[in-house]
């Protein structure tokens, strides 16, 4: 835990790296909302999750908060909203940090409360035209905060004209995708726990019977691993289901003679994991399945060799999979079109997704990146291609119809290539036979 609490005294450093690769300069005003908790029904709350950006900068887990950076070129001050304790809500609720205790964990300069917000804001508008704004007014993180931030706005004349207020999320992202060594080691164990939840729950195969039993196995494994909770809803997914991308019902039966998908992932201490294995439910991958889980393996594993820092960017590795798989798709047969070019025009109906995205805090990290930038040593991105041949696909070979696989990982971009995050959870056919049967 102080590995966790050390990173999040970097508030400043990291503003700091902001402004100065967005060439900032002038007076400025940083303010980024936390999470809003939300409710099922009446008192009942969902599962609150932090916002990532806020949490990134801040380490802080109460939601209703709001961390506000004031700065010049030579001064900055930093400035932690907190609801305050009430004796009634710390009852139902449990305790909260006590300001002077906020300060020194967070490693703020002031903690306000957020009862005084609007006043507090008012602090910064003298001298209003000059204040450059950082706020993601488009995207409001809690409708509340939100609301107070408007009329601040107004206050400052910047109303009539959003251009001087600009986007956060963008220059966070670009910060974030890459990994400080704290970060990395939580990467690291993130995709430890969830590779290993991963295996146990393949080994456990011949004692499941539903999609459901698999989904519990999973959680259960996650968890006793040391994980928060899954980093999202799992696909888990047996014979056609696995041709709907984002089928999270997990409510069939499973029969001996399909492939069982899995996507399943965990949070640790706010940084995921994200990893797929397919695998035969008898134990035993028939021919047609062994054909078309060699092509899929062979591509993730062609692709993965062919990441350079500094060079490849997501979009390539997105085309190199698709040439891929349609070489292999021609090779098979599944695809009867001679030429290359024209075959190309068809892999996207065999994997209609993406080849991967960033990971880290969020499952799909820095969504603002674009995947024409060349990765970085730091970034960590899945690999994850797929074959989809519904039931119903007439164009492909009946024998192949009602197959769906997916295999992926999760990769750190080194200063040399890469390293698989997540080969704790076998891959190549022979142990993934073995592990069931054993
Ligand atoms: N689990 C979501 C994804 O693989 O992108
Ligand atoms: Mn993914
Ligand atoms: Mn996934």
């Amino acid at each position: 835990m102080l590995e966790l609490h050390k990173m999040n005294l970097l508030i400043e450093e990291k503003i700091e790296t902001i402004l100065s690769s967005n060439n900032v300069t002038g007076r400025g005003l940083i303010i980024l909302p936390s999470a809003r908790k939300k409710y099922m029904v009446d008192h009942i709350p969902y599962f609150f999750r932090q916002d990532t950006d806020f949490r990134y900068l801040t380490g802080c887990l109460q939601p209703q908060s709001a961390l506000v950076i004031e700065f010049t070129e030579s001064y900055m001050k930093s400035y932690l909203l907190l609801r305050e304790n009430t004796a009634y809500e710390e009852k139902w609720e449990g305790p909260r940090f006590g300001f002077q205790e906020a300060t020194d964990f967070f490693g703020v300069d002031e903690v306000v409360s957020m009862n005084s917000f609007p006043d507090f804001l008012s602090r910064f508008s003298k001298d209003r035209m000059k204040l450059n704004m950082w706020y993601d007014v488009m995207s409001p993180r809690d409708e509340e905060i939100h609301a107070n931030i408007l009329e601040f706005i107004k206050t400052l004349g910047h109303h009539q004209n959003l251009n001087n207020i600009h986007p956060l999320r963008e220059v966070l992202h670009e910060v974030r995708s890459i990994k400080s060594s704290a970060e990395i080691k939580l990467m690291r164990k993130t995709c430890e726990i969830g590779a290993l939840g991963l295996k146990k729950t393949l080994a456990s195969t011949k004692s499941l019977s539903t999609e459901l039993d698999y989904l519990a196995t999973i959680d259960y494994y996650s968890k006793m691993g040391g994980a928060n909770f899954l980093a999202y809803p799992p696909v888990v997914a047996t014979g056609d289901n696995a041709n709907t991308i984002h089928y999270i019902a997990a409510s069939d039966k499973v029969s001996s003679g399909d492939l069982m998908l899995m996507d399943a992932g965990c949070e640790y201490h706010g940084y995921s994991s994200d990893i797929t294995r397919t695998w035969p439910v008898s134990g035993e991958f028939t021919e047609v399945q062994k054909v078309l889980y060699d092509i899929v393996l062979e591509c993730q594993e062609t692709l993965i060799k062919s990441i350079r820092p500094y060079e490849t960017c997501i979009d390539q590795l997105y085309r190199l999979m698709l040439v891929e798989l349609c070489k292999s798709l021609q090779t098979a047969g599944i695809i009867d079109e001679q030429e290359q070019s024209s075959a190309l025009r068809f892999v996207h109906l065999y994997c209609p997704h993406n080849v991967g995205h960033h990971l880290g805090m969020d499952v799909h990290d820095c969504a603002e990146l674009s995947k024409t930038k060349a990765l970085l040593p730091g970034n960590i991105i899945t690999i994850e291609p797929g074959l989809y041949i519904r039931k119903t696909f007439d164009r492909a070979p009946i024998e192949f119809r009602g197959q769906g696989l997916r295999i992926e990982d999760d990769i750190l971009i080194t200063d040399s290539g890469c390293e698989v995050l997540t080969n704790g959870c076998p891959k190549s056919r022979q142990e993934i036979e073995a592990l069931i049967n054993s």
